[in-house]
């Protein structure tokens, strides 16, 4: 693993080196042009970032592991990729088109990275664009015959590789520092976030993917590789001996079947009685269903108000479990136990929408007609 000086002077020698004859013109048609138009303008926009927000985390992050070679380094990453926008916006000038502004994918990343404040996600969050980077800039590449574009590819391609072990060697330093608890629901999370962040990238920018003879099965196992490269590699070691260990403990552990039953009633009874959301959940649930007995509902109408009931007391019930363990884990703030439970939060949320959608849809015409 190299320090934050030998990443400094990577950066610095790598800077130095001209990789793209700019005499060379460029030669493609509009119609070649135009399906990878508009994600040549998005990648050149999110490459010229300013990275301002970055480095503000980095130089915290830093200043607290008395890294300051860190910051440099990160300056000089942050250079690297400003120098693929401005390549790529040379490229744009020189066929005639324009340097977009605004683009609702960088938007979104922009938003994203704004809130932000945590070196983690931030790590994270560049492996996972890069990953995709290398991907479509390949793309790029097989797509067009223009020399020139060619060449700018491939310079991005030769920078991405050691962008990406860059962030990987800061993520595992992190991850090695965090309680084992929080390194499984850590990893959870990344792998969540990549995937998702790797399906918005899929469909922004799939007409480059396919122009390159990359459909989504393929992109999906690029994707999937990279993933177990990078964010896979975490803690391996650790991780493999920690599910060794949780084994036997979870089948010394079983209870009889009764004994099941016993302690899932007991739980159903704690959350009824010390739930307030639970409490809530219950006299909505009693006044549904004496509604649908008033009003008279057909067989199929039960059953789907039962499964809705179900659906979000159970949801709540899992939500209460979750958010009791995060205030085990984490009495204090930690950015990851608070997405943890603003996720299970959000699936509670949700159940809940659809059930009200179905409410609205059975119940609705039977009112009006009684009114
Ligand atoms: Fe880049
Ligand atoms: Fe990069």
């Amino acid at each position: 693993m190299q320090t934050s000086k030998d990443w400094l002077q990577y950066f610095s020698n790598n800077l130095q080196q001209k990789r793209i004859d700019w005499s060379v013109q460029p030669s493609i048609t509009n119609e070649a042009l135009k399906p990878i138009l508009k994600s040549i303008q998005a990648w050149q926009l999110g490459e010229t970032s300013d990275g301002s927000n970055l480095i503000n985390v980095c130089t915290r992050y830093a200043k607290k592991i008395n890294d300051p070679c860190y910051i440099g380094a990160m300056r000089l990453f942050i250079k690297e990729e400003q120098k693929h926008g401005n390549n790529l916006g040379r490229y744009l000038d020189l066929v005639g088109k324009a340097r977009i502004k605004k683009n609702w994918g960088d938007s979104l990343f922009r938003k994203a990275r704004h809130i932000n404040t945590s070196m983690q996600w931030f790590t994270l969050a560049v492996i996972t664009v890069e990953s995709a980077a290398q991907i479509f800039y390949q793309c790029l590449k097989d797509a067009t015959d223009c020399k020139l574009l060619q060449q700018i590819c491939t310079d991005i391609l030769i920078d991405e590789a050691p962008h990406i072990q860059f962030q990987q060697q800061r993520l595992q330093a992190i991850i090695k520092l965090q309680r084992n608890s929080n390194k499984w629901l850590s990893i959870t999370l990344y792998k969540m976030f990549f995937y998702c962040t790797a399906l918005v990238i899929w469909v922004a920018h799939k007409n480059v993917f396919k122009a390159g003879d990359v459909n989504f099965k393929k992109y999906s196992m690029k994707m999937k590789s990279k993933y177990d490269k990078t964010i896979g590699r975490l803690d391996a070691g650790d991780i493999l001996s920690d599910k060794k260990e949780l084994v036997p403990v979870y089948y010394k552990n079983k209870h009889g079947f009764f004994d099941a039953l016993y302690y899932s009633f007991q739980g159903m009874c704690l959350f009824f009685q010390f739930e307030r959301n639970g409490k809530i959940q219950l006299v909505i649930a009693a006044a549904t269903i004496a509604a649908a007995a008033l009003l008279g509902i057909s067989a199929a109408e039960w059953i789907t108000v039962l499964v809705c009931v179900g659906m979000v007391i159970g949801m709540e019930m899992l939500n209460s479990a979750l958010e009791q363990l995060c205030n085990k884990v984490e009495s204090g703030y930690d950015p990851v136990i608070k997405a943890v439970k603003d996720i299970a939060a959000g699936a509670v949320l949700f159940a809940s929408i659809i059930s009200i959608a179905i409410g609205v849809i059975i119940f609705l015409p039977k009112l009006l007609q009684v009114a």
